[in-house]
C-alpha cells in the first residue's frame, strides 16, 4: 500500500523490536516517519530508524525545523496511519489523560489517522486497573489496541506484556487502513471458511489442493476490524490467525461441515471461501499402505458440500460462495450460485498467470442474483475482501 505511516517509538526493551516493523512498514510500500520519546532513545539509536526508513528522525519538540514545519502539525495532517509500538504505560496514561508535553503526544493528539497502538510492559503494570481503564477509555475513543502477548519479558517476569510480533502488528494496521472509511459491521455475526481440507488416505498421506487460506484469512480480518463478531473455520495453512476472530481449526471436509454448520446457527452471514476437497478416500486405512501392497487405484467418496446444505435451508443468513474455474468462469459461477442457492459468488480464473493459489492479489467478478457481473481490476485480497463486504452489508441491510 501506498500512504504516509507515523511510527512512534517509546521507551522500553522492545524499541529494539519496532526496528523490524519500521523496515517491514517501509517494505509495505509505506512512508514511514518515526517519532521518538527521549527514553526511547536510550533503548535504541535513531539513527537506526533513520537508516531503514531513509526519513528524518524526530524527537525533540523544539528542533530547529528542518523538511517539517510545525512538526507535531505536519506530520499529524501527513499520517494515513498513527502506529505506536511499543507503547509504555507511561505513554497510554498520558494519551488517555489528554497530556502532551513531547512530540510524540502532541501529534497523536493532533492526527486524525487512524491510530494502532501496540502496548509493551512488565505484567505487574499491564495489569494494574489503571493502565486497563486508560486502554479501555481509549478503544472507546477509536483506537485500536494489538497485543500485548504473553511470555517471558525482559525483566524476568512470564505473563502479559511482551509486543505483539511485528509480523502480527503489521497485519493489523493494514487491516485498519484497508478498512478506514468503510461502513462498520458491528453487530454482524459473520463465519467464514478458508484454506484446503485434508483427506487422509492412511496415517501419512492424505488428498489436498493449492488453497493457501489468505482469501478467507483476509475476509474473516477485514469483517473483524470492521466490528462484525467473527467465527473463522480454517483448514491447515501456514498463516497467522487473523486479530479478533474465533478460530476452528480442522482438517477433513467432514469436520470442515460440523464445525460450520455448527457455527452457522448463529450467524447472519457465511462466507465460504474454503477450498472443501470434493473427494475424500472412501476408507482410511489404518495402517501405511505398503507401494508392494499395488497402490494402483484408490476409491474416493463424494465430501459433504457445506455450502449447499446451507443453501437448501438458508433462512435470513446471507450466503457467499467461491467459484474457481479453469474454464468458462461466469457460466460455471452463474450455475452455483443459483444450484447452492446463493446471495454472492466470488469468481475467479484458476491457472496460468491469473492463479489465485498463494499470491496476495486477485482478479475477480462477482455475481448476484438478478444484477450485472461486476468484474474488478486485480487487487489485493485484503481490499477486495473489504470490496465484497461492502456487498455483503448492503445485502444485509435490504
Ligand atoms: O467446489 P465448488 O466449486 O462447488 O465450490 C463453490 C463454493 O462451495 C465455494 O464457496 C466452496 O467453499 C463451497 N464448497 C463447500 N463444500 C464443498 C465444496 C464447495 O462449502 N464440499
Amino acid at each position: 500500500m501506498t500512504g504516509t505511516c507515523v511510527l512512534g517509538v517509546t521507551g522500553g526493551i522492545a524499541a529494539a523490536k519496532a526496528s523490524l516493523l519500521a523496515s517491514m512498514l517501509v517494505k509495505q510500500g509505506l512512508d514511514v516517519h518515526v517519532i521518538m520519546t527521549e527514553a526511547a532513545c536510550e533503548f535504541v539509536a535513531p539513527l537506526t530508524f533513520r537508516t531503514l526508513t531513509a526519513n528524518p528522525v524526530s524527537v525533540d519538540m523544539f528542533a530547529e525545523p528542518g523538511e517539517w514545519n510545525v512538526k507535531h502539525v505536519s506530520l499529524a495532517e501527513a499520517a494515513d496511519v498513527f502506529v505506536v509500538a511499543p507503547a509504555t504505560a507511561n505513554f497510554i496514561g498520558k494519551v488517555a489523560s489528554g497530556i502532551a508535553d513531547d512530540l510524540l503526544t502532541t501529534t497523536i493528539m493532533a492526527t486524525r489517522a487512524p491510530r494502532v497502538i501496540a502496548p509493551a510492559m512488565n505484567s505487574g503494570m499491564y495489569a494494574n486497573p489503571i493502565v486497563q481503564r486508560n486502554i479501555e477509555t481509549l478503544s472507546a475513543l477509536g483506537y485500536r489496541f494489538i497485543g500485548p502477548e504473553s511470555g517471558r519479558l525482559a525483566c524476568g517476569d512470564v505473563g502479559a506484556g511482551r509486543l505483539a510480533e511485528p509480523e502480527r502488528i503489521l497485519d493489523f494496521v493494514l487491516h485498519v487502513c484497508a478498512g478506514t472509511g468503510r461502513p462498520s459491521l458491528a453487530g454482524l455475526r459473520v463465519v467464514v471458511t478458508a484454506g484446503p481440507t485434508r483427506e487422509p488416505i492412511d496415517p501419512v498421506r492424505f488428498i489436498t489442493n493449492r488453497s493457501s487460506g489468505k482469501m478467507g484469512y483476509a475476509i474473516a480480518g477485514a469483517a473483524a476490524v470492521r466490528g462484525a463478531k467473527v467465527t473463522l473455520v480454517s483448514g491447515p495453512v501456514f498463516l497467522p490467525a487473523p486479530e479478533g476472530c474465533e478460530m476452528v481449526r480442522v482438517e477433513t471436509a467432514c469436520q470442515m461441515r460440523d464445525a460450520t454448520i455448527d457455527a452457522a446457527q448463529e450467524a447472519d452471514v457465511v462466507v465460504a471461501a474454503a477450498a472443501v476437497a470434493d473427494y475424500m478416500p472412501a476408507s482410511f486405512s489404518e495402517s501405511k499402505i505398503k507401494k508392494s501392497s499395488g497402490f494402483g487405484s484408490l476409491e474416493l467418496s463424494r465430501t459433504p458440500d457445506i455450502l449447499a446444505e446451507l443453501g437448501s435451508a438458508k433462512g435470513e443468513r446471507v450466503l457467499v460462495g467461491f467459484a474457481a474455474e479453469t474454464d468458462d468462469l461466469l457460466s460455471n459461477a452463474e450455475r452455483k450460485l443459483s444450484s447452492k442457492n446463493l446471495d454472492m459468488i466470488v469468481a475467479n480464473m484458476v491457472g496460468g498467470e491469473d492463479s489465485p493459489f498463494g499470491a496476495d492479489h486477485n482478479t475477480v467478478t462477482i455475481l448476484c442474483p438478478g444484477a450485472p457481473p461486476e468484474t474488478f481490476p486485480a487487487m489485493s485480497k485484503l481490499v477486495l475482501a473489504h470490496e465484497i463486504l461492502d456487498r455483503v452489508s448492503a445485502i444485509c441491510h435490504h
